[in-house]
């Protein structure tokens, strides 16, 4: 039977005491062997999702570093959307599918300034995004 949710894998780089990151942010924890294993990872999937805390900190373009493969759609939890308009995210959304999701509570402004952008906007979530109802309109 199909799921009316898309097959989840969580990707991610971590410490053997269970850390993601240092304090002030800092997760270059990757071997370079890791880094082509996420690079196909990437290239096998329909997108990426992460939350705006590394989209800030990390500045990721989370593209697939081959020019033969296509890149996975880009997701951002975002419930203020608050993403800065500077990010790689948004300067390459032309080019590389990008869909910002946000709460309800997310102020006009924001919206409006994201809304220059070539991007997907969903708003799902009263105050901040409801990730089980967004991995049905994922799906
Ligand atoms: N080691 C690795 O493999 C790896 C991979 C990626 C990132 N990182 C590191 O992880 C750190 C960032 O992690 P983080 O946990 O602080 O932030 P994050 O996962 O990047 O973002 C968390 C933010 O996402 C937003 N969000 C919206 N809806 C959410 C929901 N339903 N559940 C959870 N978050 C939701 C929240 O902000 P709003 O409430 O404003 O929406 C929340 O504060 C950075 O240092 C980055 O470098 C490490």
């Amino acid at each position: 039977m199909e799921s009316f949710r898309p097959r989840v894998i969580f990707s991610a780089a971590i410490t053997l005491d269970g850390k993601l990151a240092t304090r002030t942010g800092d997760s270059k924890l990757s071997s370079n062997k890791d880094k082509i294993r996420v690079y196909r990872l990437r290239s096998k999937v329909d997108a990426i999702l992460i939350g705006k805390n590394t989209a800030k900190i990390d500045d990721p373009l989370l593209s697939v570093h081959n020019t033969r493969k296509k890149n996975p759609i880009r997701i951002i939890l975002d419930s203020n959307a608050t993403i800065c308009t500077n990010s790689r995210i948004l300067k390459t959304c032309s080019k590389i599918p990008t869909i910002i999701i946000v709460s309800k509570k997310a102020q006009k402004k924001n919206l409006q300034k994201l809304e220059k952008f070539p991007v997907q906007i969903i708003v799902c979530g009263k105050y901040r995004v409801n990730i089980k109802k967004l991995l049905v309109i994922l799906k």
